[in-house]
């Protein structure tokens, strides 16, 4: 392990994401930096090796947010991107044809698509120097194609398999120019957050996970999956999710 290895998780006021930086911060691996839109909620868990960067995600935020990574010779070990949304102000997931709005689909494909992937180009140039980083995008089951049997939801889950797709762009890129860079797609499980909150009255308690397990579920797969300059599209188990 070099000096300037680092742990990178972006979307770090996530639930998921919080949780993540307790976990990896208790076990101390390396220096941690949390990259989020607001800092306040990370507060919280900023002891140890946690360094916290306030971030708007702008091109330019994003550029320099690289540049100092080069500067500093970063070699990423890790990087977990959470950013993710579902609903929000003036737009919910659609049911039905016609509840879909251009306004609502900009909306969640620039958060849940175009953001992580600005997040990679931006960060692409450390990533191929690094030695061999382990990437998660939080992705989502519902946005495979093939597992699709209910419909609805048009937006989240365009907005996810368009995701997925444009990793495997980018892991097939990086194959090239970083072989021993792994990339996946993760679903991370039902998990009690702000996000699926007022989805939750049909998950039974045994399948809503706390953030803490979720994190630990995360950890492990990120720590442990293999692939070969494709994309792992994979879940909580680290089970092969269908395209
Ligand atoms: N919870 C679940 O059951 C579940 C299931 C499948 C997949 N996921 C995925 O897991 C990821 C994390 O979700 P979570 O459940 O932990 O949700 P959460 O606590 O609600 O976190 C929301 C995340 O989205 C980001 N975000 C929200 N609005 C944004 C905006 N306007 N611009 C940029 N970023 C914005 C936040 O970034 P900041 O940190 O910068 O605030 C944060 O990282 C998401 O990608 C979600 O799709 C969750």
């Amino acid at each position: 392990m070099s000096d300037n290895s680092l742990d990178i998780v972006i979307g770090a006021g996530s639930a998921i994401g919080r949780a993540l930086i307790e976990n990896w911060s208790r076990k101390g691996a390396q220096p941690i930096l949390a990259v989020a839109r607001s800092v306040d909620s990370l507060a919280a868990v900023e002891p140890l090796r946690v360094q916290t960067l306030q971030c708007d995600y702008s091109e330019a935020a994003l550029a320099a947010l690289a540049t100092q990574l080069q500067e500093q010779s970063a070699d990423i070990r890790r990087l977990v991107i959470c950013n993710g949304v579902l609903q929000g102000e003036g737009y919910r997931p659609e049911r039905a044809l016609n509840q879909v709005k251009t306004s609502a689909m900009e909306r969640v494909f620039e958060i849940n698509t175009f953001l992580p992937m600005r997040m990679l180009a931006s960060l692409s140039p450390v990533l191929k120097r690094s030695a061999a980083p382990r990437i998660a995008v939080l992705s989502a089951r519902v946005g495979s194609i093939g597992d699709n049997g209910l419909g609805g939801w048009y937006s989240y889950r365009g907005s996810k398999a368009a995701l997925n797709m444009m990793l495997r762009c980018a892991a097939l890129e990086m194959r090239r120019v970083n072989p021993a860079a792994k990339i996946m797609a993760y679903h991370p499980g039902t998990v009690d957050t702000p996000l699926s909150q007022p989805f939750q009255a049909s998950v039974s308690a045994a399948k809503l996970f706390s953030p803490a397990r979720a994190a630990a579920a995360l950890d492990k797969v990120l720590n442990g999956f293999e692939v070969e300059g494709d994309l792992a599209y994979l879940d909580w188990q680290g089970q092969p999710i269908p395209w």
